[in-house]
């Protein structure tokens, strides 16, 4: 059942920011999208208000239990002005995922994609049109009963917020380093790896901090039981080229359903590439690159797009990949996925949907 969404404009408009230096999650447009959800009347009152704070009570469930998920999705200006949305579908579905891991009610992942355009629709004229640049879309369910015993909430927010930005690593398309992680493991199977809930962002932050301060950008996770075969890096899937077959981890459980990961997946197949979803051990990875057959290493995630991996360090075992440099792989990917995103390439597959 589709609802109508009440519809109350801004009377104060913001300032734009500069396009040149967005940075990443920075800046918020004027509107956001919230509807509630009691058990008697669930999901209800879908509007589009100005963007603002929320006013909620310090018991509220999830500043203490953590019942929170969230996607991310981007919004792109073609050139002769059209704005698309990358396969909104995808992560609408995967919000009712995660709300099943997490004991969320489901939304109607349908309207969801609707809701996301009429909102993007309004605050067009945010989205940036500078290359690289896009208008990331964070939706994000919270639960906010007002009561501290440990069980499911009983109301919930699903909000819908809008960032213009830019690269999500400093370095743009530039390779990264990344920092295999040995001590700190983000996942296990049964746990919450594969649903996108706070949870496991707060749980990598410690990894990352010791990586950064050691110059690397983001940590490469392995499995938590063995602590032997590679996951994801967190903000990104991973695939690797070795020889002439492309490999990245099989979803198990513990590794988030990336959409940049699936169509990285179905571009490289349709271009001729044996694509194989498997374990891969890190012990592997570095056998391959001392045979000289790590030809390339990258990560794919909505807000990293296709990010080259240039270095690797696990254990002090540092591997340079590629010399460091972007591989032919990586980049055709880039420029095939950025080139559907903004129109620039034929939408072969009908990822593109069209803001009216
Ligand atoms: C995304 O790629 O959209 C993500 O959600 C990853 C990160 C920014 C948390």
């Amino acid at each position: 059942m589709t609802q109508k969404i009440n519809v109350q404009k801004t009377q104060n408009p913001k300032p734009k920011p500069d396009e040149k230096n967005l940075g990443f999650g920075r800046y918020f447009t004027d509107h956001m999208f919230i509807m509630d959800y009691d058990p008697e009347k669930g999901w209800h009152d879908p509007r589009i208000v100005p963007y603002g704070p929320l006013t909620l009570e310090p018991s509220t469930m999830v500043f203490h239990y953590g019942q929170a998920i969230f996607e991310g999705l981007k919004a792109y200006k073609s050139a002769d002005g059209r704005i698309f949305l990358f396969r909104p579908d995808m992560n609408m579905k995967r919000i009712n995922l995660s709300n099943d891991r997490m004991s969320i009610p489901p939304i109607d992942d349908k309207f969801a994609v609707e809701a996301t355009k009429a909102l993007v629709s309004i605050d067009r004229d945010w989205i940036p049109s500078e290359p690289g640049t896009s208008l990331y879309i964070r939706p994000f369910i919270i639960s906010t009963d007002p009561f501290l015993g440990v069980r499911p909430s009983y109301t919930y927010k699903f909000i819908i917020i809008l960032s213009p930005s830019g690269a999500y690593y400093p370095s743009g398309i530039n390779p990264v380093k990344i920092m295999v992680e040995n001590e700190y493991v983000r996942a296990v199977r049964g746990g919450t790896g594969f649903a996108k809930t706070a949870a496991n962002y707060a749980a990598s932050l410690k990894a990352q901090e010791i990586a950064a301060e050691q110059g690397y950008v983001q940590v490469l996770w392995l499995d938590g039981i063995e602590r032997k075969y590679i996951e994801e890096v967190g903000s990104m899937n991973v695939f690797f080229k070795i020889g002439d077959e492309i490999v990245t981890p099989s979803l198990d459980g513990s590794i988030l359903p990336g959409i940049t990961r699936d169509s990285s997946i179905q571009l490289l197949k349709k271009w001729g590439y044996k694509v194989i979803e498997r374990k891969i051990s890190v012990q592997e990875l570095y056998d391959a690159h001392a045979k000289g057959k790590l030809a390339e290493a990258f990560g794919t995630g909505t807000a990293a797009v296709i990010s080259p991996i240039g270095e690797l360090n696990w254990d002090g075992k540092i591997i340079t990949v590629n010399d460091g440099k972007i591989g032919e792989v990586s980049a055709r990917l880039y420029d095939a996925i950025t080139g559907i995103q903004d129109g620039t390439v034929k939408d072969e597959f009908g990822w593109i949907t069209v803001v009216e």
